[in-house]
């Protein structure tokens, strides 16, 4: 009976620490194969998983917690057309804005990838931009509306892409670890 016992105790043991490597290797998957979308295709993005977005967004790291920024949500095709004349229906822009210049580009840098990484995970493609800041800084400042004070980063795109990309191949190359990581 007692040999039974601990039969059954280091099956359930195997058995969680399986699980435990099966998530966090899934934990890993978006970290290691984002790919920036390029092409996108028309398909609407949920409110449900873009409720799941911004919450990735908010929930960002940021220092002191201070969360120094603000997500503008533009669901508007008209909107997305004006500030992104490439999009394509149904993809949706987050604009993040910080209110400063200092460290508040850190931390909106985080809440930004935070989101970038989550539509990937959540089987969206997504993209970052910061090459259109001035546009919405300017241009579209009125139309986005953003808090006083704040001034753009850039946005993250999120999207429909076509089913069975591969992100590998997707995505451009890295430099490789041993150029940049050292271990002392
Ligand atoms: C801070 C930042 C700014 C970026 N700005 C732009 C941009 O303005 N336009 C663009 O087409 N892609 C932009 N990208 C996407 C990068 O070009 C892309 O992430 C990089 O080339 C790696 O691509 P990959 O993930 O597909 O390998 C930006 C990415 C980051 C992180």
């Amino acid at each position: 009976m007692k040999k039974q016992c601990v039969i059954y105790v280091l099956f359930l043991t195997a058995l969680s620490s399986l699980a435990a490597q099966a998530t966090s290797n899934l934990g890993m998957k978006p970290i290691l194969e984002h790919y920036a979308a390029s092409n996108f295709i028309a398909g609407a993005v949920s409110k449900g998983d873009l409720d799941l977005i911004v919450k990735a967004g908010v929930r960002a790291p940021s220092a002191s917690n201070r969360q120094p920024w603000h997500f503008t949500v533009i669901q508007s095709y008209d909107l997305v057309k004006q500030i992104m004349p490439s999009a394509v229906e149904g993809n949706v822009l987050i604009v993040v804005s910080v209110p400063g210049t200092g460290w508040e580009i850190f931390d909106g840098g985080l809440a930004t990838e935070s989101m970038y990484l989550a539509a990937q995970a959540l089987g969206y493609g997504s993209r970052i931009y910061t090459g259109g800041r001035d546009a919405l800084n300017n241009r579209f400042k009125a139309a986005l509306g953003l808090p006083s004070g704040y001034s753009a980063l850039g946005l993250v795109r999120i999207g429909r892409v076509a089913a069975g990309i591969d992100a590998i191949s997707a995505a451009s190359s890295r430099k490789s670890v041993d150029a940049v990581v050292s271990y002392k």
